[in-house]
């Protein structure tokens, strides 16, 4: 499907963005993993937390999902059955990363499989510290989806520094080591985002310049009832939309606000961006606000490295804010987006060439030179099937001065499957 964006003449409204894809994931699995009852509200009905759902069904765990509400009775560590076909991960690496870690850990025999771009995305990355941990776990050609598992002869805790900085892995190592015979130990010295530990109130403490994550046996998982707060990946389109345009007014209501995911909003206001926080509270166990966006003339910003685990997933809107930027903007430190749903850095790059922006491609990041006055070229834009790609490239297109195409635009359904309504809705 192909969506026609027209260039905006204001951006005004009050959004409340699609529940948080992260939590979503982990809320439905963790909820399995206890003995009772979890009852979820806001669930995410984007296809990747539904792809989660599906797999736990084909596991033996009973649930029932009513307008955004899910109810999961809880199996236990023990718990799962044997499934009778592959496991669908479709698009999702969340679920096929995390969910190994939690059947490679129970022993389970599964075979997870996915879409053609999981299927081309490396699972190294979690075979290899998983058998070292003696769970049994294969990949094709060693490396990639359909992944297999089968039972093994018990999970022995591994001290473990994270060689990357990835929340994926972190998850699948720690979820593993909740069978193990002796504690699990990961240690990161750049933080990811930290919502296992949070859902399992896993103990994490400060440790030589890093932080120590700790799952063993012994942990008792608490049932996940309360509610999934917006997705701040999602609510970070609307924070560009709304300080690239002049005439904007904006509010988003409940944003998740954890600091292991919102460097995005530190790196805008960093770039002269105006937000103001409101109704700041606690949920689930969760920090969530609401924002109001108004217009600013932004600058160009070099982004600290170290922030790059916590704005992953938004550097391609970031992109997208740069161009209308005073100046020069940085980002280095970021080759791990070369490893999402397509790679996000020579996507970007063609996005934003098409669009007629002074862009440097580089192995690590990118050079923007921007400018306030930038006006995007009306075009055609691929989307590699990837939802961060199309919803980059559509907000882009609203600066535009003519009608631009967005291909392949249903993918936006991955994670935000109202995205092109809330769209419509802001002029
Ligand atoms: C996610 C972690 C990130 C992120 C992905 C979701 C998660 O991946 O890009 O969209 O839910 O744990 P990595 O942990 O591999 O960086």
């Amino acid at each position: 499907m192909i969506k026609e964006v027209h260039p905006l003449k204001r951006v005004k409204g009050v959004l409340k963005p699609p529940p948080d894809k992260s939590i979503s994931h982990r809320s439905a699995m963790f909820a399995s993993l206890t003995d009772g009852e979890s009852v979820i509200s806001n669930y995410s009905s984007a296809a990747d937390p539904q792809s989660t759902l599906q797999c736990l069904r084909q596991l033996g765990v009973q649930w029932e999902q009513k307008e955004g509400v899910v109810k999961i009775e809880g199996v236990g560590r023990e718990g799962f059955t044997t499934p009778a076909g592959p496991l669908d991960c479709g698009n999702s690496g969340t679920t096929m990363r995390l969910m190994s870690g939690i059947l490679a850990g129970a022993g389970v025999p599964s075979m997870l499989i996915g879409d053609e771009s999981l299927s081309s995305r490396t699972m190294t990355r979690i075979i290899d510290p998983l058998t070292v941990m003696g769970c049994r776990i294969q990949g094709k050609d060693g490396k990639y989806a359909p992944l297999r598992i089968d039972k093994h002869k018990g999970v022995i805790g591994l001290r473990y520094p994270l060689p990357i900085a990835s929340a994926q892995l972190k998850s699948a190592v720690l979820l593993a080591g909740l069978f193990g015979d002796k504690q699990t130990e990961v240690f990161e010295k750049e933080q990811s985002r930290d919502h296992t530990e949070r859902l399992l109130g896993l103990k994490s403490v400060p440790h030589k310049g890093g932080k120590l994550i700790i799952s063993s046996r012994e942990d008792v998982i608490p049932v996940q009832t309360y509610s999934v707060p917006g997705d701040f990946s999602a609510a970070a389109f609307w924070l560009v939309a709304g300080s690239i345009h002049s005439e904007s007014d904006l509010k988003l209501k409940d944003v998740g606000m954890n600091l292991t995911r919102s460097a995005a909003m530190t790196i805008l206001e960093q770039m002269g961006a105006r937000f103001e926080k409101s109704n700041s509270r606690e949920e689930g166990r969760e920090p969530v606000a609401d924002i109001e966006i108004s217009p600013s003339e932004l600058q160009g910003v070099s982004i600290d490295p170290l922030l790059i685990p916590n704005c992953i997933d938004e550097l391609p809107i970031l992109m997208v804010a740069m161009c209308f930027a005073e100046g020069q903007s940085v980002i280095s430190g970021a080759e791990e987006l070369r490893h999402k749903e397509t790679d996000r850095l020579s996507a970007m790059a063609e996005i934003l060439k098409k669009a007629g922006a002074d862009i440097i491609e580089k192995p690590d990041g990118m050079i923007i030179n921007g400018d306030r006055k930038f006006i995007p070229k009306p075009a055609t834009y691929p989307t590699w099937h990837d939802h961060r790609m199309a919803m980059a490239a559509a907000v882009m297109a609203t600066r535009s001065e003519g009608a631009s195409q967005i291909q392949d635009a249903e993918c936006t359904a991955i994670s935000y499957p109202n995205f092109w309504d809330h769209l419509f809705e802001l002029s």
